[in-house]
């Protein structure tokens, strides 16, 4: 039986995964915002965090790349120079404004080494808000760790099913939810074991979403690409990425889910850009659900590093934007080479 935003959860999720087009994930806490900032001496204030933002959606010809950006709730409630809110500035660009609405992992009791991620209380009221707000969309991140034993049956089901509450909260206001399961690079391992990782925690992700009513239909997955760990002494080809990403999710992910947006993880972005692009060259014409990217570090680093928090640089870090953002759009066409990274 439909229920009363079926339709508008399908009709958002369908802008949101419109042809060419990705997500710009710009939701990073305070806290990740300022750690960046820091690495790059720029003040960590909450009006340098505002000044950084505005430039990021006031870039000209954004919306030609990007069909939604996701905000924390900081950037939410602030306004631009202009006076207006971020949500009327996304609104005004023509691109779709969402909210990321956990509040964060956090060690999973009893279960060394396990995160789980919370927020679940009381957010149907703020998910209501947000709504009211002129959110459309929401994200929630659970984080897998690969390790030693890790991760185990309880770590991932205790996120999967806290993945699928905050998505069945998210339809019950009309919010479309990103279901962000995170399986980390960090560490030794090989491109295997992230795969049988990756897999399991989707298997049980849909379990979930399935078991708690949530509408495929309406509703995002967020993954990280099948990679091998950042120490692993084997780094594989964007080709063999491809094959091992794409492998796990027509196994594990149901056609009924419109589409698919990567995070990037902590690649850089060139890497991040081809591997996406391996996967539309091999892999376009047999897949059921649109595959795109939903990245932030991949698409702002270089642009951060030329702004610097000074104003004088603002133009050169929107022409960096604007570019990462133009490599990872051919990469959806197939069209991306490493020359575009010389233009
Ligand atoms: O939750 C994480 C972000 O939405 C994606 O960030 O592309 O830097 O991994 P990332």
């Amino acid at each position: 039986m439909s229920k009363p935003h079926d339709q508008a959860l399908t009709d958002i999720a369908h802008a949101m995964l419109v042809e060419s087009k990705g997500l710009l994930a710009m939701d990073e806490s305070t806290g990740t915002c300022n750690r960046r900032f820091a690495s790059l001496n720029i003040p960590q204030t909450a009006e340098a965090r505002r000044d950084w933002r505005e430039l990021l959606v006031t870039t000209s010809g954004l919306e030609e790349c990007i069909s939604g950006a996701i905000l924390f709730d900081e950037t939410f409630r602030q306004k631009l120079c202009d006076g207006r809110s971020f949500v009327k500035a996304l609104e005004d660009a023509n691109i779709i404004p969402g909210i990321k609405v956990d509040i964060g992992a956090t060690d999973l009791a009893g279960h060394a080494g396990e995160k789980v991620t919370e927020g679940l209380d009381g957010l149907r009221g703020r998910l209501r808000e947000y709504a009211d707000m002129g959110a459309r969309f929401a994200k929630w991140r659970a984080v897998i760790v690969i390790g030693e034993g890790l991760p185990g049956r309880v770590g991932i089901d205790v996120n999967a099913h806290a993945l699928a509450r905050y998505a069945a909260l998210c339809q019950e206001v009309g919010l479309v939810p990103i279901i962000e399961p995170e399986v980390l690079m960090d560490g030794t391992h090989d491109l295997g074991r992230c795969l049988e990782v990756s897999e399991e925690v989707q298997r049980s992700v849909f379990r979930q979403l399935h078991f708690q009513g949530v509408r495929l239909e309406g509703a995002i997955l967020k993954p990280n690409m099948v990679l091998p760990g950042i120490g692993c002494a084997i780094q594989n080809t964007p080709e063999e990425i491809a094959d091992a990403t794409v492998q796990s999710l027509l196994r594990t992910v149901p056609p009924g889910l419109p589409g698919i947006a990567f995070l990037s993880g902590g690649q850089t972005p060139e890497l991040a850009t081809a591997r996406l692009n391996a996967m539309h060259v091999r892999f376009k014409s047999q897949l059921p659900w649109a595959l795109t990217f939903s990245f932030s570090r991949a698409l702002q680093q270089s642009a951060l590093a030329l702004w610097h928090g000074e104003a004088a640089k603002r133009i050169h870090a929107q022409e960096s934007l604007l570019h990462r953002a133009r490599c990872n759009q051919a990469a959806l066409r197939g069209q991306y080479s490493a020359r575009m990274e010389q233009e």
